[in-house]
């Protein structure tokens, strides 16, 4: 069944190049997104104001690059919520807020409780779910599957990556319905979103880097993730799936925050691994990279970069392969997939179930 993989979990990393393919090129129709065959109504999209998305965990990341997405490319205001938060706080949604929930399993209770609040308060909700059937998938009014295939392990990956491409694809459905983008663009970003599972495979090829990077993570308390921008979403998936598998703590910081109080923590050591995909803002990731490696910590540097030899920024450097900015958040999360999995590996542990934790969370 693991198909000669160790565990479950880097069977189903390496199973996203697939994943990805199979989510997207349905929904493509002359080379645009095209939400037909899921008998999803366009409306939802061109009447909504505001977006409003809610899942938990790992979902809830991937919603969190969706976020970034569609406010950055579409300047459509959306929220993003954990469903445990969501669920007690009289949320502020009506009838023009679209609602977008985000679940594997699509039975975990919270996000359930979630979306009929919204229900409730007169939104349309759009789920994306990966198990056919499910209750989330039942009672949503409107339903995008992913296609990533049963994942068995508990710490998601391939589930993960597809919800992110589920997101990049409504992200253009609904720039293209509202007149927000022209074809030519939608057009030139599915280009780009078809070509995700060929980064996925070239990125792949870095494990052997990565399982040098976990042989230095394995022996730490505490480690931190940062980036800005996409780069820092990335980094709440890391650090959450650095603590979930390995047991190593892990905190997710964006790159500009860190002076305003965590960078007291970095000492002799101490990992820091930094996301400096986008182009915007890589200059001011390298100076806040700098900081840090002034105090002491090691350094694992992941970008674009053919090579940086320089010990001021790094003492590891992973490379990923050339792509536009916008669209990195398939290869970052290849890399900290595999430092986890590694990780958690090294430490003899067991990768696909964590202590404490279940696969689906059906209980409050
Ligand atoms: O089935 P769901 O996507 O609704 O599950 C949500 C979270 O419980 C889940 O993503 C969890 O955070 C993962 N174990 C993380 O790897």
């Amino acid at each position: 069944q693991k198909g000669g993989y160790p565990f479950f979990m880097l069977k189903e990393i390496y199973e996203q190049p697939d994943a990805i393919r199979n989510t997207i090129a349905p929904r493509i129709n002359q080379e645009l997104p095209d939400f037909t065959e899921d008998g999803i109504d366009d409306a939802i999209f061109k009447d909504c104001k505001r977006i409003s998305i809610v899942a938990c965990g790992t979902a809830m990341h991937a919603g969190m690059v969706g976020k970034h997405l569609i406010e950055k490319k579409l300047r459509i205001p959306v929220h993003v919520d954990c469903a445990s938060e969501f669920r007690y706080k009289d949320p502020i949604i009506d009838e023009e807020t679209l609602t977008i929930v985000l679940s594997q399993s699509g039975e975990t209770i919270d996000t359930l409780e979630a979306l009929k609040l919204a229900k409730n308060r007169g939104s349309k909700v759009l789920s994306i779910v990966n198990v056919k059937g499910s209750t989330i998938a039942r009672e949503s009014d409107y339903v995008l599957y992913t296609h990533a295939g049963p994942e068995i392990a508990v710490a998601s990956t391939k589930a993960y990556t597809v919800q992110v491409a589920a997101m990049y694809l409504i992200a253009c459905r609904i720039g293209l319905v509202k007149g927000l983008i022209t074809e030519h663009d939608a057009k030139r970003f599915m280009t780009k979103l078809t070509n995700a599972s060929n980064i996925v495979e070239e990125t792949l090829k870095c494990a052997d880097d990565i399982k040098r990077v976990a042989d230095h993570i394995k022996f730490a308390t505490d480690t931190f993730y940062i980036g800005r921008g996409l780069d820092y979403t990335m980094s709440l998936e890391a650090a959450l799936k650095l603590k979930e598998i390995s047991y190593v703590h892990a905190e997710a910081y964006a790159a500009g925050e860190l002076k305003h109080g965590t960078i007291a923590l970095i000492s002799e050591n101490v990992p820091v691994i930094a996301l400096a995909t986008q182009e915007d803002v890589y200059a001011k990731v390298i100076s806040n990279i700098r900081e840090v490696k002034a105090r002491g910590a090691y350094v694992v540097l992941v970008s674009m970069d053919e090579e940086v030899n320089d010990p001021s920024i790094c003492d590891q450097h992973i490379r990923l392969p050339k792509m536009d900015s916008e669209f990195t958040s398939f290869a970052t999360a290849v890399v900290l997939q595999l430092v986890a999995y590694y990780t958690s590996e090294a430490k003899g542990l067991d990768v696909d179930k964590p202590r404490n934790l279940a696969k689906s969370v059906t209980v409050e």
